[in-house]
């Protein structure tokens, strides 16, 4: 028997506000025997839970649908209006055709679909003259609104050109911490949706918000720059009130709005943020609160209609708490606590003294020798938090707007002796669910571990990040294209990339080149090799991680117009032109001699992008394109070939990252792949079994010597702990991943600030090959979305066990292998309604069994070949246990 269960749309559960006419539906089948298939599910969706409870889909009943497809069906109802809340159930039959019952009821909810139907004003507020470093207290805006009648529901529209934090009577609404999602405001902002029905009273209610000035009018980028989209954050917001006749009235942001400056002089990512609660506004957000010192709001004049778009994806919260492990006093007066891990967020204080007290928290990631914190890498970003104390008992406070990237926290100016009790570390990120669990026999590669999915925390802000702490903190398109595949293992990043993607494609310029950064910004000359490439390649990991095709379909054309823009350039099928920014294999050991050519990498990446175009392109049914971009894949090879191979399988300047790249993306006629392989281990033993490689070759490099039987050395690399290597970041007590191979240089000393991130997840891509090649778990490019799936485990290194979990969209798989003896143990989960083919590393089939049982009598379980040292098997769903021979 089987049962649907996780049901979700669009991949959120029960989303509340969208833009997706169409949306698309999944769950997870979970089955209690082996070998179970869904052979046919039906859908119902209902404009009720009542219609929906009487097995009614007056909105669409799919019908019975005799196909295995549990991802992305697509809703094929009635067309769906604003605000509709649309109710759904499915029920499967299973491999013997015995129903099951239907899922609990799930729901979505429409957003506003028309522009005609947005009727608030933008509102902002002048707090007055500046209060430091050019910026402004944060505007308080309030608005008192009778309600006559009880209400049936309540949905708040709302967004801000800045950050908003909305009140509805003195309770907050919803619980994201900066809100809305960064969008470029030039042509588009995100919008969030609540249900805030509950919240409301009869008679008279107060709806009050604070304004940040957050990516859109604070310090964005080096430099000291602010006001990169406007000069003042701005609110619109949009209440519907329905009621129970049908009736709808709506309020909106407008001239009956008033402001006011409150206790935060000011609040910047960068900068940090002052707090005087000395002029705290009690009552503020409540109605009976007497606002008649307040002004009234400005309404902004309507310009050129930027685009207002549902916010699609898990919105920043604050995640975790984590206590301070340690208080130093390197001087008198000052503490310095160490919070045991670098986290991206802020400190909460809890203080006591006298009003007009001025507390001082300055963040980061490193101590200096003396023991004092260390931010000179921090550049401009001055990330300094004051609180001004009330006065009259303990006070606890947490800032609004701004985020540190840190380890260590310093206190100045408590009154108190500060314990362990002063600080607590408030964890934000962008709230994905964690998919993905890793561990082996190797206490520094699960640290390691650890600190890939720490590094993607704190770099999974609104967008993915380069790092959470300097005068940066930006959507770099290279750091995100070589972490993708890691990041869908460890979290499920679908939506979150699929958010993303509108940002790149906001930011591709008239010329059809993709920026290096999104939301566009900073950069006057986009279009760099690998890091635009980002725009293809994360549609791509998000088709195979999820067996996506609509972001695909979304982008196809900004994909084809980013190909077009680089082969026009290069009609010779070499990336010699229209390198823009080529950064090259970034931070790499080597700079001068021994370092990848910039060129060459770049004519690599486009091979690699384009053949993932006539992947997609025939993922999407367009064959002729796919054929298409095959011959030019031949072509710009052929090309490569020619250039930069050498007869004898040495690859131009004989770079790691050369062999790595050359390798993975599969530019080499067969029968060179094992010399070109051969030279890359020549090359690794000639540092002494040291890697070399910067941003582009580094997730390419393990995978590259696992698939060409040099496992062994990826273990080599892995084992390490002298520089460079992730080993030399865990032996200077990392507890994230580095910019830097050499972030602390191997005497100890922090290597020069100018730009030195010890936040940055770049060099974590190799969490990749923990998942695919030691663990060993991957699906099958050909059917992506772990329709497929691959359970290839490489033992090696020394390790005794590996495994690893991951909660696929398909339901939760597992490969656990351990040695015992002589004897290789391996426990598979694969969920129902998916199949695999399990590698085991033996040399003889016939020593194999399963939960004690020879092989061969097992159902289900099939033997397909023998290779050398390897015995291959296909497997239906279920739980396994396989025991075999093991040298
Ligand atoms: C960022 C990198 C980024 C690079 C582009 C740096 O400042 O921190 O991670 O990819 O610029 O070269």
């Amino acid at each position: 028997m089987i049962k649907p269960i996780s049901p979700r749309c669009e991949y959120l559960q029960n989303p509340l506000g969208i833009d997706v006419l169409q949306p698309r539906l999944s769950w997870v089948v979970a089955a209690e025997e082996r070998n179970q298939i869904q052979s046919t599910y039906q859908i119902l969706v209902a404009d009720s839970v009542e219609t929906l409870a009487a097995d009614e889909g007056n909105l669409w009943d799919s019908g019975r649908v005799d196909n295995n497809q549990s991802t992305h069906v697509v809703y094929q109802g009635a067309p769906l209006s604003s605000g509709q809340r649309c109710w759904w159930k499915v029920r499967l039959w299973d491999r013997e055709g015995r129903p099951s019952v239907y899922s609990p009821p799930a729901w979505w909810q429409m957003g506003l679909l028309k522009a005609a139907e947005w009727q608030g004003q933008w509102i902002s507020f002048d707090t007055g003259p500046a209060t430091e470093m050019e910026m402004k207290a944060c505007p308080y805006l309030r608005r008192v609104f009778r309600v006559a009648q009880p209400i049936h529901r309540a949905t708040l529209y709302v967004t801000a050109k800045g950050l908003y934090r909305l009140r509805l009577n003195g309770q907050p609404v919803g619980n994201a911490v900066f809100a809305p999602d960064w969008a470029d405001y030039r042509q588009r902002v995100f919008y969030d949706t609540y249900d805030v029905t509950s919240l409301l009273q009869q008679g008279d209610n107060a709806m009050g918000a604070i304004l940040g000035d957050g990516w859109y009018s604070g310090y964005l980028g080096w430099g000291n720059r602010r006001k990169r989209y406007g000069d003042t954050p701005q609110l619109f917001a949009q209440l519907n009130l329905e009621y129970p006749d049908g009736s709808v009235d709506i309020l909106t942001t407008d001239s009956g709005w008033k402001g006011s400056a409150g206790p935060i002089l000011f609040s910047s990512f960068y900068m940090g943020e002052t707090y005087d609660a000395g002029r705290e506004m009690p009552g503020w957000d409540q109605a009976e609160f007497d606002d008649s010192g307040w002004q009234a709001v400005r309404v902004e004049k309507a310009e050129r209609q930027i685009q207002l778009t549902a916010q699609s994806a898990e919105p920043m919260r604050l995640v975790q708490e984590i206590k301070p492990k340690s208080v130093a006093q390197p001087q008198p007066g000052v503490y310095v606590f160490d919070l045991g891990q670098n986290m991206v967020g802020w400190a909460r204080l809890r203080v006591r003294g006298e009003a007009g007290t001025r507390v001082q928290l300055r963040f980061a990631e490193i101590l200096s020798p003396n023991g004092m914190v260390y931010t000179e890498n921090l550049r401009s970003a001055r990330s300094t938090d004051t609180y001004i104390l009330k006065g009259g008992g303990p006070e606890i406070w947490e800032p609004h707007f701004t985020f540190h990237g840190f380890r260590y926290v310093e206190v100045t100016g408590s009154p108190d002796e500060a314990d362990l009790e002063t600080i607590t570390g408030c964890v934000l990120q962008s709230d994905l669910p964690q998919t993905g669990f890793f561990e082996c026999s190797k206490p520094m590669a699960n640290q390691l571990w650890r600190n890939i999915l720490w590094g993607q925390k704190g770099n999974f802000l609104s967008v993915p990040t380069d790092c959470p702490q300097r005068d940066e903190r930006l959507g770099w398109m290279g750091d995100a294209l070589v972490f993708a595949r890691t990041a869908c293992f460890n979290m499920n990043a679908a939506a979150f990339y699929t958010r993303w993607m509108i940002s790149v494609a906001d930011g591709q310029s008239p010329e059809g080149a993709f920026p290096d950064v999104a939301p566009q910004i900073v950069s006057e000359r986009d279009g760099a090799p690998a890091w635009g490439d980002a725009g293809i390649v994360v549609p791509w990991m998000v088709y195979q991680a999820y067996g996506d095709t609509r972001l695909i379909e979304r982008h196809y054309q900004a994909m084809a117009r980013w190909l077009d823009y680089i082969h026009a350039a290069n009609p010779h099928l070499l990336r010699t032109k229209r390198l823009n920014n080529n950064y090259g294999d970034w931070v790499a050991v080597d700079t001068g001699v021994g370092a990848a050519s910039k060129e060459m990498l770049a004519t690599a990446f486009w091979v690699y992008i384009v053949r993932l175009m006539a992947r997609m392109a025939r993922a999407i049914g367009r064959d002729d394109d796919a054929r298409k971009y095959m011959e030019l894949f031949e072509g710009i090879k052929a090309a490569f070939n020619t250039a930069y191979v050498f007869p004898d399988g040495r690859i131009e300047d004989g770079s790691q990252s050369a062999y790595a790249v050359a390798l993975q993306f599969d530019l080499l006629p067969a029968d060179l792949r094992p010399a070109a392989a051969q030279h890359l281990v020549e090359n690794i033993k000639a540092r002494d079994w040291h890697l070399s490689t910067g941003f582009l070759g580094t997730p390419y490099l393990c995978p590259a010597l696992a698939e060409t039987g040099h496992q062994d050395v990826a273990y080599r690399l892995l084992n390490n702990d002298t520089y460079p290597s992730w080993g030399h970041m865990i032996k200077h007590g990392a507890t994230t991943m580095w910019e830097r191979w050499n972030s602390i240089l191997p005497e100890g000393e922090a290597h020069p600030p100018r730009m030195n991130s010890f936040n940055h997840y770049a060099f974590g891509a190799v969490g990749e090959w923990l998942y695919r090649f030691v663990a060993g778990i991957d699906t099958d490019p050909r059917q992506p979305g772990y329709q497929h799936i691959l359970i290839y485990p490489r033992p090696g290194g020394g390790l005794t066990y590996a495994k690893a979990e991951y909660d696929s969209i398909r339901g939760r798989i597992v490969s656990d292998w351990k040695i015992e003896g002589h004897e290789f143990h391996l426990k598979v989960t694969i969920p129902a309604n998916t199949t695999a083919t399990v590698y085991l590393p033996t040399s003889n089939p016939d020593t194999v069994t399963e939960s004690g049982q020879p092989v061969e009598q097992v159902e289900g379980v099939r033997f397909v070949k023998q290779e050398t040292e390897l015995a291959v098997f296909r497997v239906g769903s279920g739980d396994y246990h396989f025991v075999a021979a093991f040298a």
